[in-house]
């Protein structure tokens, strides 16, 4: 089959390279020069395990290609899927819309035939009825143009897999649609495979998105919330989380108590969400997530109190954030609370040092004056202070007798409860943790 891709960040350029490793013909569009210059030379503008050999391959077998002209588009295909940003709105919770707008006015004057468009970005519910609507108006006459919603479930880090091999596929289509037939024959791999395909109309479809991101936000502010009070008493959190987690209704994932969630997906997701509940009339409904976001916020903030406690003061410490991306394996370091921890204690005085394995560059870009180390050895030399704030392979596997020969001072917060805590004990460590005492 052949299809476009719009917009070609994390999601869209997975995807494209994803539906071209599936055999079918691939045209990735964008607006940003540079972004599709780097791709169509086989180079992945970002971090993403895996990528660079699926884009080289399909790009040698050119199956895929990458533009910035919208006619082209228009011409190369009959199904194309948007994969644009929908952050949040500046001075607001509420998502902007702009991006898959700007999409509809670009690529629909340019059609002609019978067109599916497909969206995979993470929108406000009514965003694809308003965006048929919006289509309905700027098609030529003779060309009919069909909305249908496909969020995506993707997983930095993880996203070439979660793309070829989703664990679930959802299409939310209007009344008489035939996407699900199309739908079929692009996903014709994974459904062969018995992968969960579940069609909805399109207002479901929608919500299935941000209610699973709210879902998991919540789980994990939830059991941040408990940990706040285990610090109190002196309880355990990882043990309680152990403890709970074996109950199967409950499950142990994403109750990894510490610094909590980031990242361009979650934090603007759930506020989304709460701000389009409430224009909708559902006032009381998620109210509560501003609750689970204020839980998130205050981790970041008991890593500085915690720091400040262990250290006395501030000013002019030497303290190194090991981590910058919002998570393991990925560059990315949007609202990154390790990125918002070094940043809040810079600005306390402190002399911050950051290392993290892939988020360099970006975090750079977001945070020009911290200090900023070449590798994790050049990142301890000389700390008083060491915060791990993202759980990368290789902080987690640390030799704690080496790093202490590096350091000025033996003393470490773990942010993200993933120390073994006995072995840095025994090489002379002074540890901190979320959650738990540790003596
Ligand atoms: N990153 C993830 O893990 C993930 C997972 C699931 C869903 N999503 C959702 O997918 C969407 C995209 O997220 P992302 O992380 O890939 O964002 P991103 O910022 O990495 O990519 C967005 C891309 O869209 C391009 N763009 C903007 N306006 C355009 C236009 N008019 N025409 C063509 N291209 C345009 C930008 O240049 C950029 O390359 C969001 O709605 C997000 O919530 C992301």
């Amino acid at each position: 089959m052949r299809m476009t891709v719009i917009g070609t960040g994390y999601l869209g350029a997975t995807h494209a390279a994803c539906m071209a490793e599936l055999r079918h013909e691939v045209l990735g569009v964008d607006v940003d020069e540079a972004k599709i210059e780097a791709l169509q030379n086989g180079r992945v503008p970002f971090y993403e395990p895996g990528l660079p050999e699926v884009l080289e391959r399909n790009i040698a077998s050119r199956r895929l290609r990458f533009t910035t002209n919208y006619e082209e588009a228009a011409q190369f295909a009959n199904v194309h899927f948007i994969g644009v940003g929908t952050p949040q709105q500046r001075g607001s919770y509420a998502a902007d819309t702009r991006y898959v707008e700007a999409v509809i006015d670009s690529l629909v004057p340019h059609l002609e035939g019978e067109h599916l468009i497909l969206g995979k970005s993470t929108v406000p519910v009514g965003t694809a009825a308003a965006l048929q609507e919006r289509a309905d108006k700027l098609a030529q006459p003779g060309t009919t143009v069909e909305i249908a919603w496909n969020p995506e479930f993707l997983r930095e880090g993880y996203a070439v897999k979660d793309t070829i091999e989703p664990d679930r596929i959802v299409l939310g289509v209007q009344a008489g649609s035939n996407a699900e037939a199309i739908a079929r024959e692009v996903y014709a791999t994974p459904l062969a495979n018995n992968t969960p395909f579940i069609v909805t109309d399109l207002q479901t479809a929608e919500l299935v998105k941000v209610s699973a991101n709210a879902f998991l936000a919540t789980k994990i502010s939830f059991i941040n919330a408990v940990s706040e009070v285990c610090e109190i008493v002196g309880a355990d959190v990882t043990q309680l989380a152990d403890a709970i987690g074996h109950d199967d209704r409950i499950g142990r994932k994403f109750l990894g108590a510490g610094l909590g969630f980031g990242g361009g997906c979650l934090p603007k997701d759930i506020r989304a969400f709460m701000a389009r509940a409430g224009e909708v009339g559902a006032d009381q409904a998620l109210t509560f997530l501003r609750e689970v976001d204020a839980i998130n916020m205050r981790r970041r903030q008991r890593v500085i109190d915690l720091s400040r406690e262990v250290l006395g003061s501030l000013i002019g410490k030497r303290i190194t954030v090991l981590g910058a991306a919002f998570k393991p394996n990925s560059d990315d370091v949007r609202d990154s609370p390790a990125l918002a921890v070094a940043g809040q204690l810079s600005l306390a005085g402190a002399a911050v040092r950051v290392y993290d394995p892939q988020g360099m560059d970006n975090a750079r870009k977001v945070f020009p004056t911290l200090d900023y180390a070449a590798s994790l050895e050049d990142a301890l030399t000389g700390a008083e202070l060491v915060i791990l704030a993202t759980e990368w392979d290789e902080f987690k596997q640390m030799d704690p007798v080496h790093a202490a020969e590096l350091v000025e001072k033996q003393v470490l917060i773990d942010g993200r409860n993933v120390l073994p805590v006995e072995q840095w004990q025994q090489a002379g460590w002074e540890l901190h943790a979320l959650g738990r005492s540790l003596g």
